[in-house]
């Protein structure tokens, strides 16, 4: 075989890729518009969450994670929780969604706003507005750093310091490189073809987020073999995920507590707490998926 044809096969494989992630991203956007009108004060949290994720699969994409449904200072990684009786008050919504096709994901956020508090929305969207149009191959991650803040600290907000956008890899929901929400000390040279989340978030509160009490996410992060029963049964069934994230209230295993509790202590799964701001803080969010090219980038999510 010469080299003429490996390079050829090599192009086409890499433009079915960018053709996954340009299809996950098409889905995603439609289910984003969709999902968002479905919150309004009084609707379930879980009848959101079950409508957003069958509508993924009935448009033939997979949920990349369980959508994170996060009200006022919880900023990130909230999921209703098998039986949710929860419902929607007058409340900062943040829906952050992911689709993948064979692995390549689109992820996306959007606030729906019942609060009355749209300035902190506008703040988020016409942060990662800002970040778009600068983005191109061989800008500093710093750069995007000091625009998104710029933008935020314009509108009277403070960034949330310890979010930060991140790149995406075939199964892989957060690579480097990180893309940051403040001004940093060195970033990395983003490059053509990577595929990144830039994702601000906007608050009223300090600008940073502690660890919640509640988890509902968890995700593979070993194979270490394990003896208790419940714990290999429920190993067994998130397998299916391989290291995306996946919701509880997505499993069938019994003993599902003991279960969970017996694959962390043995470093199978590792968990995804909700973060939160302080309390009475609200934080806003917006979230798009580009690929970076030589002079901008394409939206998959847009
Ligand atoms: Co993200």
């Amino acid at each position: 075989m010469d080299d003429k044809l490996d390079e050829n096969q090599m192009l086409e494989e890499i433009d079915q890729i960018i053709e996954k992630y340009i299809t996950a991203g098409k889905i995603l956007s439609k289910v984003r518009e969709e999902t968002a009108k479905q919150v309004t004060v009084g609707a379930s949290l879980f009848e959101v969450a079950r409508f957003s994720e069958d509508m993924i699969r009935e448009l033939g994409g997979e949920p990349a994670f369980p959508i994170n449904i996060s009200c006022n200072e919880e900023a990130a990684h909230a999921t209703p929780k098998k039986d949710d009786t929860q419902v929607f008050g007058e409340d900062m919504v943040k829906l952050d969604i992911g689709v993948h096709i064979d692995g390549y994901i689109a992820d996306t956020a959007k606030t729906v706003d019942l609060s009355g508090n749209p300035e902190l929305v506008e703040a988020a969207e016409a942060a990662l507005e800002a970040a778009i149009k600068a983005i191109h191959a061989g800008i500093n991650t710093a750069e995007l750093g000091v625009i998104i803040n710029d933008t935020i600290t314009g509108f009277g907000y403070k960034p949330v310091a310890n979010l930060t956008g991140h790149g995406l890899a075939q199964y892989m929901q957060h690579v480097p490189p990180s893309i940051p929400n403040i001004p940093i000390d060195k970033g990395v040279t983003l490059e053509v073809g990577q595929v990144v989340a830039i994702e601000p978030f906007a608050t009223n509160g300090q600008g940073h987020v502690n660890e919640g009490a509640s988890t509902e996410i968890y995700h593979i992060v070993g194979t270490r073999p394990i003896r208790a029963p419940a714990a290999r049964a429920l190993l067994k069934e998130i397998e299916a995920y391989q290291t995306l994230p996946f919701a509880k209230r997505w499993l069938n295993s019994k003993h599902l507590d003991f279960a969970l509790l017996q694959l962390e202590k043995n470093g199978n799964i590792s968990s995804y707490p909700v973060l939160k701001e302080e309390n009475g803080a609200l934080v806003s969010q917006a979230e798009h998926t580009v690929i970076v090219e030589e002079d901008g980038c394409t939206v998959t999510t847009r």
